[in-house]
């Protein structure tokens, strides 16, 4: 459904001089640094998957959906969405897609939300009985209904998400591009639009790409994820391998029956203590939890223990800081 092949996007930036006569420098003279804000991306996409794209901020997500969408165009490289380049066929081609910005509304400011939607209807073409089911079911999804005659201006955040969602998807289209649809949102307004995304791949078949720099959004939602930084695409991959590739390190906690002087284990590291409580690090490649508890039990007296595993955000956080996934 989607096809991206050495995609680019550069912008040129105009480097400002800084100090004395910076003001007339800046006139004067003109300089350039180039922003490579998407570099060498390639990725295919089939229809009906829902992708995590994942990064932090900054890293190449939103100009990657805009080229995506059609808004901007590539400085080089193929891009191929249902047939079409986004960019050279825009009227036919956003008649299929649906989009979401967090950053900024679709929806018309001055409008209550029900005459934002009608307007809606009549630039997609929705005939009236498909406008009117896909409305009555979003309304309850999204528990739209208590402010479908408030203005967008008038909105909570999390409300004029919901409300975006619903104008994405009125004209049933059958790729949907969500750009960090859960920025600023708390915890229960995020719960409820993640319920909501997953209902709309599921039952509707609809192909999602979800950019988002909240790992949770992808735990959620997504097996498959791909992680881009510096424009660069780190990853592309099952969530699970991600995990099982850079994150081995599980923790052991046990709390001793008594105390040791000495708590140490084969293959395993104490990586903290707190009074009768051991903290062991191990990876899943050098030994099983079981094996581990057995080497514990055999030399040491036991009151309790749990395993707990690892923290996929810090992971993440360790393949952007140490650069794990550069070539
Ligand atoms: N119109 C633009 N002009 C200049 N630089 C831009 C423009 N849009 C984005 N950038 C730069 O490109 C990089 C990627 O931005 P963006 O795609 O918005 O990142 P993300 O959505 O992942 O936060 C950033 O360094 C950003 O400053
Ligand atoms: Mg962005």
């Amino acid at each position: 459904m989607i096809q991206v092949h050495n995609l680019h996007k550069h912008f040129k930036v105009t480097r400002h001089h800084q100090g004395r006569l910076a003001g007339v420098r800046n006139l004067l003279t003109r300089e350039y640094r180039l922003v490579k804000a998407v570099d060498n991306v390639s990725f295919t996409i089939q229809t009906g998957e829902l992708v995590g794209y994942l990064g932090p901020n900054g890293a190449g997500k939103s100009t990657t959906i805009k080229m995506l969408t059609g808004l901007l165009v590539p400085t080089g490289g193929d891009l191929v969405v249902n047939g079409r380049i986004p960019h050279q066929s825009r009227q036919q081609y956003v008649a299929n897609i649906g989009v979401v910005f967090g950053q900024r509304t679709t929806l018309w400011w001055d409008l209550p939300v029900i005459e934002s939607l009608e307007l809606l209807q009549h630039v997609y073409r929705v005939p009236a009985d498909r406008f009117r089911q896909n409305l009555s079911e979003f309304t309850d999804l999204l528990d739209l209904k208590p402010f479908l005659h408030t203005p967008v201006r008038s909105l909570s955040l999390g409300q004029r998400m919901r409300a975006d969602l619903c104008a994405a998807l009125l004209h049933d289209p059958a790729l949907l591009f969500l750009d960090e649809p859960t920025i600023g949102l708390d915890v229960v307004a995020k719960e409820r639009i993640r319920q909501f995304i997953q209902h709309v791949n599921r039952e509707r078949g609809t192909t999602i790409i979800l950019t988002t720099h909240d790992l949770q959004d992808v735990e959620k939602l997504c097996e498959r994820v791909m992680i881009i930084d510096h424009g660069r695409l780190l990853f592309d991959g099952q969530l699970n391998d991600l995990r099982e590739r850079f994150d081995g390190r599980r923790e052991l906690l046990v709390d001793m029956a008594e105390a040791y002087e000495d708590v140490s284990v084969e293959g395993a590291q104490v990586v903290a203590r707190d009074g009768w409580q051991v903290t062991y690090q191990f990876s899943r490649s050098s030994v099983t939890a079981s094996e581990l508890i057995s080497r514990i039990s055999q030399r040491y007296r036991i009151r309790d223990l749990a395993v707990r595993e690892p923290d996929i955000e810090a992971t993440i956080r360790r393949i952007y800081e140490e650069r794990l996934l550069e070539t």
